[in-house]
């Protein structure tokens, strides 16, 4: 056995955000022995960054929802590529897992009669977030956190793992460093549940903190796993532009679904101009209408700025493009405006959207209750990526889970705004419940030295390199060229150059040096970051190059239609056993005729 300290588990949950402690929290009630690394401080996670609210149809605001009709708008939404029966597990799972929340303490907005108050949200049809303010995310984590916290699960903060241990074909456990100290440390479990969140690291403009580096997806595909959906990367339509400082931090969706607007630097309000025929008859065609909507009015339309993150970000993306964008490059979204509306809309604006308020003012000297904000897209969640059973959560690898952004199906080509929130809760439970199942049926595997001493050594080595190639240079190099190949808008003759850039800068990442030893060293973190970054980088570009259609938020500058070819196929990636990566199609199962029904239903 290395000398390394050996941590046993039944099951170890690699992530501490919604999904990874609502996993912890499950395999833990099981009676199982559990414990959560985090990569970062417990509290830190992508989860607190979905603010706006948790969906679920409770049906408190709106009287006419149900389950059913959140997942025809789920499945509306991804364009009709998601796991179906993850869209229906998720819509029918929902309500419950909010209930739960709040039976834990978590706290949310009221309705007068005391019920949870749940507000508009882009391709949701009726009212479906339960929210807190623009602090939704932030609750979610904290109600977990303090249930979780006494039931004697172990914690490991601040350490990131480096690869999974196998035994006989199956994962058994992880091996990684302590970021303080940089001791390596081994994890000996009988399951595994990856939690990681996204990949927003792999482009320049992002809503993702430094922790976003793909590790899940990564440590799944060199296990083995199968991937899936990884061309769908999700662009939140806004995103501060300016102070540059501030660029990419998340501006909530609820500042629309509060009555926000979108305007090009003409003052036209732009998103009335392209309006989808899918959601023609749903939209309003009128600004009195959209407020109308805003404010609960149950026989008018949604605004327009309510269509899916995907078709808003391609409309900002043209208003720019075409000379009608801010001074920073972005446009303006103004909630002020409905001062005209509401006579106390400034005190309305704080308690509605108390961070944005915040944000603005102390980042940008904007007072958003008196002026408009500037935004632009953010990177800032990927529907893809590791591909797991829609009931047990398990990936193709035994004793491997994944739960949350890092595991792929529910959102299809297009997430919708709170879905992700619901999702944690709803798949972060079955992966735990059936990680502790997996883990009472199954013994602990046997380590194998020469696997942990490999990862050792690569780890080692920018320390003994003798080049002057810096780890933040390949980083940002890698950053850039995403943004600008493989971002909201593709072109095959782009991406094919952004996978010749892939080698020249994954050749430059072989020999990055860092200086120093590994005592909090954030040069030596970000040189063990790259390979997941250039992972799941080469994974969104095979997959995107394969798509020859616009579909979601893949948008093909030269396949701008979407095409019935694609419309029941997901493209897979695995690592072959030449160590490339393969991309391959694979059809998704028809749709159940029941729910087949309950989409022409609501359409
Ligand atoms: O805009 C938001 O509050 C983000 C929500 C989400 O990504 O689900």
């Amino acid at each position: 056995m290395p000398h390394h300290p050996v941590h046993e588990y039944d099951v170890l949950v690699i992530g501490a955000g919604g999904a990874g402690l609502r996993a912890a929290i499950e395999a833990s009630s099981a009676g199982v022995k559990v414990g959560v690394v985090s990569k970062s401080l417990l509290g830190k996670a992508h989860t607190v960054m979905a603010e706006g609210g948790i969906a679920a149809a409770l049906a408190n605001t709106d009287t006419r929802d149900d389950w059913r009709v959140h997942f025809s708008d789920t499945m509306r939404g991804g364009q009709y590529v998601n796991n179906w029966r993850m869209a229906e597990i998720h819509a029918k799972e929902a309500p419950d897992r909010v209930r739960e929340l709040e039976a834990w303490g978590a706290l949310f907005d009221r309705t007068p009669d005391g019920r949870i108050l749940q507000r508009n949200f882009g391709g949701h049809r009726y009212p479906r977030l339960a929210h807190v303010g623009d602090r939704t995310g932030l609750e979610m984590i904290r109600t977990l956190q303090d249930h979780g916290i006494h039931k004697g699960i172990g914690f490991h903060m601040e350490t990131t793992m480096l690869t999974l241990l196998q035994d006989a074909g199956r994962v058994i456990g992880a091996f990684g460093y302590e970021r303080e100290r940089g001791r390596f440390q081994i994890f000996h479990a009988k399951a595994v549940v990856l939690a990681t969140g996204g990949i927003g690291r792999a482009f320049k403009i992002t809503s993702n903190s430094w922790e976003y580096t793909g590790d899940g997806h990564s440590l799944a595909y060199h296990a083995g796993a199968a991937l899936i959906d990884m061309e769908f990367v999700q662009f939140h339509p806004t995103g501060m532009i300016w102070p540059p400082g501030g660029r990419g931090i998340l501006v909530t969706e609820a500042v629309r679904g509060e009555g926000g607007i979108l305007l090009n630097k003409d003052g036209r309000r732009f998103m009335f101009d392209d309006i989808p025929p899918a959601y023609r008859n749903q939209t309003a065609d009128n600004e009195e209408e959209g407020w109308r909507y805003t404010q609960g009015d149950k026989n008018a339309r949604r605004p327009p700025e309510l269509l899916t993150r995907d078709h808003v970000a391609r409309c900002i993306v043209r208003e720019v493009r075409q000379g009608r964008g801010s001074p920073h490059g972005g446009v303006f979204l103004d909630v002020s405006w409905i001062k005209a509306k509401l006579p106390n809309a400034a005190e309305h604006i704080k308690k509605k959207l108390p961070s944005m308020y915040h944000q603005f003012k102390q980042l940008a000297d904007v007072d958003i209750t008196r002026e408009p904000m500037e935004v632009g897209p953010t990177t800032h969640y990927v529907m893809g990526g590791v591909r797991v059973d829609a009931e047990t959560q398990m990936s193709d690898v035994p004793g491997l889970f994944a739960a949350g952004e890092c595991a792929a199906g529910i959102n299809g080509a297009n997430r919708l705004g709170g879905n992700s929130l619901s999702d944690l809760l709803v798949f972060g439970k079955r992966a735990g419940e059936h990680a502790a199942a997996y883990a009472k049926a199954n013994g602990a595997g046997q380590i194998n030295n020469a696997q942990i001493e490999k990862a050792e050594r690569a780890a080692m080595e920018p320390f003994e390199r003798n080049s002057a190639v810096n780890p933040y240079q390949v980083q940002e190099q890698l950053q850039d060229m995403m943004q600008d190949l493989v971002g909201i808008v593709r072109r095959e003759e782009e991406m094919l150059c952004a996978l010749d850039r892939l080698r020249e800068l994954r050749a430059q990442a072989a020999q990055v040096v860092v200086p120093g030893n590994r005592e909090y060293n954030n040069g030596w973190h970000t040189a063990l970051d790259l390979d997941n970054l250039f992972t799941v980088s080469e994974a969104i570009t095979r997959a995107a190059l394969e798509r020859r259609e616009c579909r979601g938020a893949q948008f093909r500058d030269d396949y701008p239609e979407k095409d019935s070819t694609y419309g029941a196929i997901s493209f897979l990636i695995r690592k072959a056993a030449d160590g490339s990566m393969q991309v391959s199609r694979e059809p998704i199962p028809e749709l159940r005729p029941d729910l087949k029904q309950i989409i022409e239903e609501f359409k």
